[in-house]
């Protein structure tokens, strides 16, 4: 049986993965306003694994018998004054989320909640992908400065990103 405050605490980080793909999404709709279709079709393919992480946290419970409880989805910014702007806000959110985890695994360490330690290992890894991928972006853009040129580059190179 899942102690409550475990399963609380999935519950709310599905709400959690959920917001990120609506940002991400958010993100890719401004982009994609401002004609560049490669860093909009990132944030496209961001918002789809985010809703895959929601999936696992879901799975997760559905396995354990708990409750699944779905709460409301904040709306998220719908404008940003750069690319490299929107790129920090993306990488700086990753960060919280990265911390978000970290309390989960603590959480369930307290609980002796095992198969959730276990569970949860997958997302600790994942988190470093996620920061680096996105850190990375962020200094290409930054190298790029007021570079027209090396920022199409860069949106074609993202623009072949697959999923
Ligand atoms: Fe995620
Ligand atoms: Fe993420």
């Amino acid at each position: 049986m899942m102690k409550k405050s475990v399963q609380d605490i999935i519950n709310k980080q599905i709400n959690a993965e959920l917001y990120s793909a609506y940002l991400y999404l958010a993100m890719a709709a401004w982009c994609q306003g401002e004609n560049l279709s490669g860093f909009a079709h990132w944030f496209k393919v961001q918002a789809k694994e985010e809703t895959g992480h929601a999936m696992r946290f879901y799975k997760h419970l559905e396995d354990r018998g708990a409750e699944i409880k779905l709460a409301a989805i904040g709306a998220p910014p719908a404008r940003w004054n750069s690319v490299l702007a929107a790129f920090a806000e993306a990488y700086k959110h990753e960060q919280k989320v990265t911390s978000m985890i970290y309390d989960m695994v603590d959480l369930a360490t307290k609980e002796k909640d095992h198969a959730t330690v276990s569970m949860l290992k997958w997302f600790v890894d994942e988190q470093v992908e996620e920061e680096a991928q996105t850190l990375d972006i962020v200094n290409k853009l930054k190298m790029a400065g007021e570079s027209k040129g090396a920022l199409m580059q860069i949106d074609h190179q993202l623009g072949k990103r697959e999923g």
